[in-house]
């Protein structure tokens, strides 16, 4: 890898490094891997926030029954279109639905449009994942892409404006 590792110190308060080093013995490893975690996430969520290429998978249970819930998640689900690679849904019980909506798209967006869905009333749990979808080049991902070329945390320009969007009133999946 063509990414050398910089030795620096950290000083922190021993009672905080007390703690951390018992978080590094649980989870195993180095203080070192431990760090570089802990700053690769906050990179990566300082890139989410200002708009970067990413993939994200939304997992939603909701009730079903809740009146224009299923709409909504259809009308959101459209909003996004070529966004929204794929979804998986199961049939939990009688009333609650397994949702997995995979995307792949703006990062602010993504993260917009999920907050959406995720404070509709009916959707009783939810998370959105989300992962800047480059960064750094690193040898394991630095193949073509081919026919799917596609840039690498790019700061993106902001989204445009959608058109509203026209209330559907198409039946539900189910
Ligand atoms: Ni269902």
């Amino acid at each position: 890898m063509n990414d050398p590792l910089v030795r620096f110190g950290v000083a922190m308060e021993s009672s905080l490094l007390e703690q951390f080093d018992a978080l590094v013995e649980a989870r195993g490893g180095t203080r070192s891997e431990a760090l570089r975690d802990l700053a690769r996430a906050a990179v990566t969520r300082a890139q989410v926030e200002k708009g970067v290429e990413a993939v994200a998978t939304l997992t939603l249970i909701y009730d079903h029954h809740v009146r224009d819930l299923t709409e909504k998640l259809t009308e959101v689900q459209h909003e996004l279109g070529d966004a929204v690679r794929s979804t998986l849904h199961i049939h939990l019980d009688h009333d609650k639905c397994l949702e997995i909506v995979v995307m792949h798209g703006r990062s602010d967006v993504l993260q917009a449009q999920a907050d959406r869905i995720l404070a509709m009333k009916g959707v009783l749990h939810g998370a959105l994942e989300l992962f800047a979808h480059g960064g750094r080049r690193s040898p394991a991902h630095s193949h073509s892409h081919g026919s799917h070329p596609h840039s690498h945390a790019v700061i993106l320009p902001p989204p445009a404006k959608r058109a509203p969007v026209k209330r559907a009133r198409n039946k539900p999946g189910h």
